[in-house]
């Protein structure tokens, strides 16, 4: 840890560049918000900034020194388009995003989320989709990225092993099953529109509104 409190993980140094490949794919051309959960260090939110300066960039997690290192890099960058971070406990599903200076929550372009509901309870994705539903503005994009299995089955023997670990330190932790986010996803009105290999059998999984 940096003495303002800036943490690195070692995961952003393997995964942003194959991340903003697909999330500038579709923000390129287009302005608006983008509300990143579970923002970890804030590695990705002021990278991702700096190459997208048309886009206000939200920031939030529920870990206390999470949100000190991402203040940390914020102030670290002086980047004019990420705000604050916000204390969002995703569990929550009435959790609010902060509001603007007209009183208003801000319409979200899309919502971005890395590696966060594996290493969580199932609530947290329902919260999750519930507050995407809640904010995405009609045009928008759900954004999920890390490890997933589908039909029950991992897609490499890594995935399976680290699957194993998340389940014998936490019962409710795990890799999710896409068959289970889709369902989910068009409990609160959302579709899966896209699926996208990323390095080391990650995957980032689109979602539309229906
Ligand atoms: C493995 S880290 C990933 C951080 C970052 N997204 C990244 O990819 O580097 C998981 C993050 O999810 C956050 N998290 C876990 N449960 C959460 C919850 N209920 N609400 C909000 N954030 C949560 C943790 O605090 C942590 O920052």
């Amino acid at each position: 840890m940096e003495p303002d409190g800036r943490l690195d993980a070692a995961a952003f140094h393997r995964n942003h560049e194959a991340i903003w490949a697909v999330l500038d794919g579709f923000l390129r051309d287009k302005t608006g918000n983008v509300f990143e959960a579970g923002s970890g260090t804030g590695q990705h939110v002021v990278t991702f900034a700096r190459l997208s300066p048309q886009i206000e960039w939200w920031p939030s997690d529920f870990n206390e020194a999470h949100l000190k290192s991402i203040a940390a890099w914020r102030v670290y960058t002086q980047l004019a388009n990420v705000h604050a971070p916000q204390k969002v406990d995703l569990s929550d599903p009435a959790w609010c995003l902060g509001v603007r200076d007209n009183g208003g929550p801000p319409d979200v372009l899309a919502v971005f989320c890395a590696n966060v509901i594996h290493i969580a309870p199932w609530r947290v994705a329902e919260g999750l989709f519930a507050g995407a539903a809640r904010y995405l503005r009609p045009d928008g994009r759900l954004f999920l990225y890390g490890p997933f299995k589908r039909g029950g089955k991992h897609s490499a023997l890594s995935n399976a092993v680290f699957d194993t670990s998340l389940r014998n330190g936490n019962p409710e932790w795990g890799v999710r099953d896409i068959d289970d986010l889709e369902k989910l996803a068009d409990s609160v009105g959302l579709r899966l529109i896209e699926s996208v290999e990323m390095p080391a059998n990650n995957l980032i999984l689109e979602f539309a509104r229906v």
